[in-house]
């Protein structure tokens, strides 16, 4: 069944990101507001057997890969045996994990020896006082502790993700180049994007070319990667330098000819599209006990709407969608 995941545009979506959770532990500025989001009601949100249940739907479908996300995905208790789970599927689809990394040290080992191969942490600076202001919550000490455990458990590359914003901290871009030279990390500046409730300001999104005009001009010898496909993110590397730096450019150049990429939220909704309003049940159909055939047939006709490319920034800063922190990137 390659089919059931292809859309009318022949993109083939072989990428399934799950979020296991709305709570985090930080409140960083750009996702969410201080005060955080109303939460979907604990019995509304997905079990660990439904999350595998459907799942093994998207893999038995060509998902090859699955990456956990939130919210926070290590605040969800079970996410080792969620973890292990996911990974003996059919197939062994590769699993990963996006986390800011405040509790992810301690179980880091264990979700590795369970099948977790991919690990992308968010770290949007490196100044104690910024890291306060900007996740409203401290922790930055842990966060690099965390990251440099990974890096000797073999992690590599490890990503690290950080949403650049104008003012805050765009000041910092060439700090994390040169936490490139000496470790096997992949830094992302990612450009700034509009969700519900994060105040997004197009004068605040630091746009690619502006990015990468600042790291270029300390750093003339930057050269460009191939990008593998479905890539999210432009790639290069100092020469010389242990590790890469990259821009996610869904602002200003966004990706969506190649995408491969659906999401499963953790109150059940399937979105096609991170931008797309539209969203369809799983969880509703598997508690009413349709088979394997009904959800495959729900999953498909959603694919069938995903539409060719996002609205373009200024059209999503007006448009509704939910807040970041229940979409999980
Ligand atoms: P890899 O699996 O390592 O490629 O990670 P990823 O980039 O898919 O995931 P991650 O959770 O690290 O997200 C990094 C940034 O890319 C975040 O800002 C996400 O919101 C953004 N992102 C991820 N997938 C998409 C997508 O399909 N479309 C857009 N526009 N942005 C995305
Ligand atoms: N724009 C771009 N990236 C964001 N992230 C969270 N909110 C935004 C936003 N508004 C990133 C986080 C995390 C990833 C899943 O998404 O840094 O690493
Ligand atoms: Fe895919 Fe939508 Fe992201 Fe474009 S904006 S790359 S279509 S998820």
């Amino acid at each position: 069944g390659q089919e059931l995941l292809t859309d009318t545009f022949g993109r083939r979506h072989t990428y399934l990101r799950i979020s296991l959770t709305e709570r985090c532990n930080l409140r960083c500025v750009y996702c969410m507001p201080a005060e955080g989001v109303e939460l979907t009601p604990s019995q509304d949100v997905l079990t660990t057997d439904e999350i595998v249940n459907l799942a093994e739907i998207f893999v038995a479908a060509g998902v090859n890969k699955i990456r956990l996300t939130g919210g926070e995905p290590t605040l969800r208790r079970d996410i080792v045996p969620l973890t292990q789970r996911l990974h003996s599927l059919p197939g062994n689809p590769a699993i990963g994990i996006t986390s800011n990394a405040i509790a992810l040290r301690r179980s880091l080992a264990e979700l590795q020896q369970s099948g977790l191969s991919l690990l992308n942490i968010s770290l949007d600076t490196l100044q104690p006082q910024r890291f306060e202001q900007m996740t409203r919550r401290r922790g930055l000490q842990k966060v690099l502790d965390c990251i440099h455990h990974a890096v000797d458990l073999g992690f590599d590359p490890v990503k690290v993700n950080v949403v650049v914003m104008r003012g805050t901290n765009d000041d910092e871009l060439l700090d994390f180049v040169a936490m490139t030279q000496h470790l096997p990390i992949n830094v992302r500046f990612i450009e700034w994007m509009p969700f519900d409730g994060n105040v997004w300001k197009d004068s605040r999104m630091v746009p690619y070319r502006e990015m990468l005009a600042a790291v270029q001009a300390h750093h003339p010898q930057l050269q460009r990667c191939q990008d593998p496909a479905g890539e999210v993110a432009k790639n290069f590397y100092v020469p010389g330098h242990r590790g890469t730096v990259s821009f996610v450019t869904s602002m200003t150049q966004a990706f969506c000819g190649d995408c491969n990429r659906l999401r499963l939220m953790a109150d059940g909704n399937l979105k096609v599209c991170l931008f797309g309003a539209n969203e369809v049940s799983l969880r509703d159909a598997l508690r009413q006990g349709a088979t394997t055939e009904e959800l495959q047939a729900i999953v498909s006709a959603a694919v069938d709407r995903k539409k060719a490319a996002h609205a373009g920034m200024f059209e999503l800063a007006q448009r509704k969608n939910r807040a970041m922190v229940k979409i999980g990137g």
